[in-house]
């Protein structure tokens, strides 16, 4: 990992424990996915890049015979993930390490290894794929999960702004994101998939199915305040790079006192799409 994505990263917003609990629905459904495409319980499971282990503890608390180990890059993920695990009682079941992925994992092979949203940061994505390959058991699973659809949380164009005020704000993040963690154009481009890169990493791709994450109106008050803070970190990141008239869209979403904003809307919901690219060895 660069010394400029380790420092981006232990600056992270706090919201990435949210994200992951705010996207539990669709872990589970993808988990059980796996766990029918395995002939059982994999008895080793592997979280590469697993943040503050959210996926790690969700996939121990389904699958009880299993030994769930976390790696990632940045300790202060680490440091959460671990005390997820201990807060939840997993602390048996599901260890945490610190381990960066272009450089090679020291942990031994595992039935079920799960890479989201991880592999998109590497420099070389395709021998990261290598190396998750080399860490998946002959004839076991590797998951990587990448793209899907963006987030959606308001019907339509949200009503604040000018049409085509969130395709512009989508836009500007994804050029935020290309920038700030210098993604490889070999997955920013969108000339090939997943599928093409995992066979050019000597993969066995076996299908990439797609998740649904739908909270409908009306959502919980937790969920409004995650969407809260979340468009809030939003306008920390691109605000000051939107044309005049998207930043006060953008600005209005968060002002309380605004009927059409996030505060109010009695409309919010959440609804986004994730795909995992299911791959095997020999
Ligand atoms: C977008 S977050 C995803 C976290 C979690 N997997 C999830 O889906 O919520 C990417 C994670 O990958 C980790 N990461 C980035 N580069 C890495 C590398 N080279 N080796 C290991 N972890 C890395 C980051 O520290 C971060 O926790």
């Amino acid at each position: 990992m660069r010394a400029e994505d380790a420092q981006l990263w232990e600056h992270a917003n706090q919201l990435l424990e949210r994200d992951g609990e705010l996207e539990l629905p669709w872990t589970q459904q993808a988990f059980d996915w796996l766990l029918r495409h395995l002939a059982q319980p994999p008895a080793r499971m592997l979280d590469v890049g697993c943040g503050p282990a959210v996926a790690s503890c969700l996939f121990a608390q389904m699958s009880p015979a299993t030994q769930v180990t976390g790696v990632d890059a940045t300790p202060a993920f680490l440091r959460q993930g671990a005390a997820r695990v201990s807060r939840l009682g997993l602390s048996d079941r599901v260890h945490v390490l610190e381990g960066d992925l272009s450089e090679g994992l020291d942990v031994p092979a595992a039935d079920l290894v799960w890479a989201a949203r991880v592999v998109h940061h590497l420099s070389d994505p395709v021998a990261g794929l290598v190396e998750l390959g080399r860490l998946t058991s002959p004839g076991g699973l590797l998951a990587v999960i990448e793209g899907g659809l963006p987030i959606r949380v308001l019907p339509g164009g949200y009503g604040v702004g000018r049409p085509g005020f969130m395709s512009r704000l989508e836009a500007v993040l994804s050029d935020h994101f290309i920038d700030a963690y210098d993604l490889p154009e070999r997955v920013t481009s969108g000339t090939e998939d997943w599928p093409l890169l995992m066979a050019e990493a000597s993969l066995e791709h076996l299908a990439s199915r797609s998740f649904l994450l739908d909270l409908p109106a009306p959502v919980e008050p937790w969920v409004r305040a995650y969407l809260l803070d979340k468009f809030a970190h939003l306008w920390d990141m691109v605000g000051p790079k939107l044309d005049p008239p998207d930043a006060e869209a953008l600005a209005r979403l968060t002002d309380p006192t605004d009927s059409l904003g996030i505060h109010q809307r009695l409309d919010l919901f959440v609804l986004a799409a994730h795909t995992v690219h299911l791959a095997t060895t020999h």
